[in-house]
């Protein structure tokens, strides 16, 4: 889609009441965290002993638990009875598999402060770990034997490996169009979220209307994340973001800030830049500068923009939820992922 027809969506998202989203969604995890990390522990330590201590690295290692989040709020805002947290975990374990390759694919040596799981305990043990929990996760939801719950989550996996197979060969690719950029981050991170609000929905058992408003919820919100991601890349300092900032240009990753930047050049310059991009030629400093110059243009900040547009079409999914606390946090959620700032 185009920014100017992104502009004319623009919507911005306002809280639905006075509290600041951080302190409901505080509140919730409070509750919820112990038994989210309980029950993830009691599945990670229940592993071969070859790729736990793989598992338990990442598992371990504070991630924000936005995922198992989500479908536990939708799955309780639409009325839920059964058991959410097999379900809900198990995105928490897709979510954490698909990092731990993630890091391998892409050489990363650091993940939320801490060493790449690959670093620490080696790559064979590290890819069998993802593998153990990809499959973990699929036997946690198969074994409520709801199989549109599977078929939802096994299209999320599926979309997701083909994000990332997209974003892998479209590496260096200077000449690589918006379009193919949304649908990259829509694959290999809104389906998860997605996958996450839709399962939620199905295990409520209120219907298609239901089901189809929490796969707009999660699918736009997902985008909004990645969108946030993206431009933090740019923006945020490696202290803050537990993994060394700039990190997407010197992986030659074309996200938005970077193309909307190579617009923003005059032809020579952008040919210039674009050269150094697909030859690998931007040493550490260089690709300092260009972080700084792709942060000073402003493109960062419409990146942000951007995703202010696909948190405000959640919202408007939102409308379909019966009012409530879990509706409210789910409006949070989004407040939350735009002024995020790791
Ligand atoms: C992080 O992106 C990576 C993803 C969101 C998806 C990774 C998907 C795979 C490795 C394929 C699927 C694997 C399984 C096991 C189903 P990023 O590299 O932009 O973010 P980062 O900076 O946090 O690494
Ligand atoms: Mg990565």
């Amino acid at each position: 889609m185009s920014p100017g027809r992104l502009e004319t969506l623009a919507i911005h998202v306002k809280p639905m009441d006075n509290e600041h989203p951080m302190n409901s969604i505080a509140r919730y995890l409070q509750d919820e965290l112990p038994r989210i990390n309980a029950f993830l522990d009691a599945q990670a330590a229940g592993l071969d002993p070859v790729v736990r201590p793989a598992a338990q690295h990442v598992l371990g290692a504070g991630g924000k638990r936005l995922r198992p989040l989500l479908a536990l709020v939708t799955a309780r805002a639409l009325g839920c009875t059964a058991d959410p947290y097999p379900m809900a975990c198990s995105l928490e374990l897709l979510h954490s598999a698909t990092l731990l390759h993630d890091d391998i694919l892409d050489a990363a040596v650091m993940r939320r402060g801490r060493a790449a799981a690959h670093v620490e305990f080696g790559r064979t043990e590290t890819i069998l770990a993802g593998d153990a929990l990809l499959a973990l996760a699929n036997k946690l939801v198969a074994d409520y034997g709801i199989p549109r719950m599977n078929a939802v989550l096994s299209e999320a996996i599926l979309r997701t490996v083909t994000g990332e197979i997209m974003e892998i060969a479209s590496v260096r690719d200077t000449a690589m169009s918006q379009e193919r950029y949304y649908e990259i981050i829509t694959g290999k991170t809104a389906y998860l979220f997605q996958g996450a609000c839709e399962c939620g929905a199905i295990l409520s058992g209120r219907g298609e209307a239901a089901e189809r408003a929490a796969h707009d919820y999660g699918l736009n919100l997902g985008i909004a994340f990645q969108l946030v991601d993206d431009a933090l890349d740019y923006v945020s300092p490696s202290e803050v973001m537990g993994k060394p900032s700039g990190g997407d240009l010197r992986e030659g990753k074309m996200t938005l800030p970077l193309i909307l930047h190579l617009r923003s050049l005059a032809p020579q310059a952008r040919q210039e830049l674009e050269a150094r991009i697909a030859k690998d030629e931007l040493d550490a400093g260089a690709a300092r500068g260009v972080a700084d110059a792709v942060a000073a243009s402003g493109c960062a900040e419409a990146t942000r923009e951007a995703a202010r547009v696909y948190a405000a079409r959640a919202a408007q999914a939102l409308d379909a939820f019966p009012g409530g606390q879990e509706r409210d946090l789910m409006a949070d959620i989004l407040e939350l992922v735009l002024s995020r700032n790791k």
